[in-house]
């Protein structure tokens, strides 16, 4: 069958069981946001500092669409059906009753806004302002699933109201004049900028491993969205997860689910609960650290780390796309078994992130399963 003529089947439970329908994003229009509380964009040698927002230049987006249309195809030519998304105008002011925001943001990571459990998919609140429409990008891929395949369950998490409580007031002048050790001792405390006014999660915060979610808090994902999602998910056991990295945001350059019992792990952010890993082990889980990458620097305007060498797409339990540059992390790949297709991503960072960001699971083949059936209390 060719991937065209696939029925469209929403599905999936785990981060690696056989891949057969994926959203792939793209760059087009992405902006740098203008001032929202969520987060301080400050770029000031790359012609954006504090303050100021517009739209990344246009060949860097030339470039990143190019990678992204290649990534596209090769998931193609492996039989994997790939649907896009329909960008808006993000440069475009948006307002709410409560709120205006200048500009909006982009789409090229769907992972952020879309969290596939089974057969839902889930819109999530997402807590910048500018990211608040972004869903919109998907809609016209969400009707078509909803009319295809009538198993479907289509959701979205409460809008989320973003109103001036939904943040702390003094969080960024607080951090900025922080000490190096205070900032640890904020991150030891988990002690981000969203208050708990309102549940708020990315998609991105989430790692699926069957009936287990690990779900990260961060600077976008709170207590009460983690709650919120153990109450949408009542046969899931939601296991909220900390770890020791400043300005957290988005679990996939810390948490990398490889295949049933291998789980690559961040060698610099350890968890910040001891059950985190005594759960995994307690189940004959094996935590291999990732490597450093390859680059030494970041992309400019890029608000990821260089941890992205992570971000790796799983294709199925033997086979996993990395990018291309980042061979000791392929070597390590290989030493485990797995066959890797090597993808290039690195110039695409500054849109949003890597490879597990760059995409969205609509389908993979398998099961609901568990494999932590040994649980640890309270946890
Ligand atoms: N914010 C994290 C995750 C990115 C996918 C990082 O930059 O490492």
């Amino acid at each position: 069958m060719t991937e065209s003529s696939q029925k469209t089947v929403v599905s999936s439970w785990n981060e690696w069981d056989p891949l057969k329908h994926v959203i792939v994003g793209r760059a087009d229009g992405t902006q740098i946001q203008s001032p929202e509380p969520a987060v301080q964009l400050d770029f000031p040698d790359q012609g954006y500092p504090l303050g100021t927002s517009g739209p990344l230049p246009e060949e860097m987006e030339e470039k990143a669409d190019e990678l992204l249309d290649n990534f596209a195809a090769i998931l193609k030519k492996r039989g994997i059906r790939v649907d896009r998304p329909t960008p808006l105008d993000f440069s475009q002011a948006i307002n709410t009753p409560d709120w205006s925001q200048g500009n909006m943001f982009g789409c090229m990571p769907p992972r952020d806004v879309l969290l596939t459990v089974g057969n839902e998919i889930l819109e999530a609140p997402m807590s910048f302002r500018s990211r608040w429409f972004e869903y919109l990008c998907y809609r016209p891929l969400l009707e078509q699933y909803y009319k295809e395949d009538t198993h479907f369950r289509w959701e979205t998490a409460p809008k989320p109201r973003l109103i001036e409580q939904t943040y702390k007031k003094d969080f960024w002048e607080k951090w900025n004049t922080s000490s190096e050790e205070e900032q640890w001792r904020i991150t030891e405390n988990s002690d981000w900028i969203i208050t708990e006014t309102e549940p708020l999660f990315d998609a991105a915060d989430v790692a699926r491993f069957g009936k287990d979610l690990f779900v990260q808090k961060s600077m976008v994902t709170n207590d009460a969205g983690i709650e919120w999602l153990r109450r949408h998910y009542p046969d899931h056991r939601v296991h909220r997860v900390t770890y020791r990295e400043m300005l957290p945001w988005h679990i996939d350059a810390t948490l990398i689910p490889l295949r049933p019992g291998l789980v690559l792990v961040n060698p610099e952010r350890y968890p910040l609960n001891k059950a985190h890993n005594e759960l995994f082990k307690k189940n004959d889980w094996e935590l291999v650290e990732a490597p450093k990458s390859v680059r030494k620097e970041k992309m400019p305007l890029c608000t990821c780390s260089l941890w992205l060498n992570m971000n790796c797409l799983v294709i199925d339990p033997k086979t996993i796309c990395v990018e291309a540059l980042e061979t000791p992390m392929m070597e390590l790949l290989y030493k485990y078994g797995f066959e890797v297709i090597p993808v290039p991503l690195f110039e695409v960072s500054p849109f949003g992130g890597g490879l597990h960001c760059a995409t969205a699971d609509v389908y993979r083949e398998g099961v609901l399963e568990d494999y932590f059936p040994n649980q640890l209390e309270r946890f």
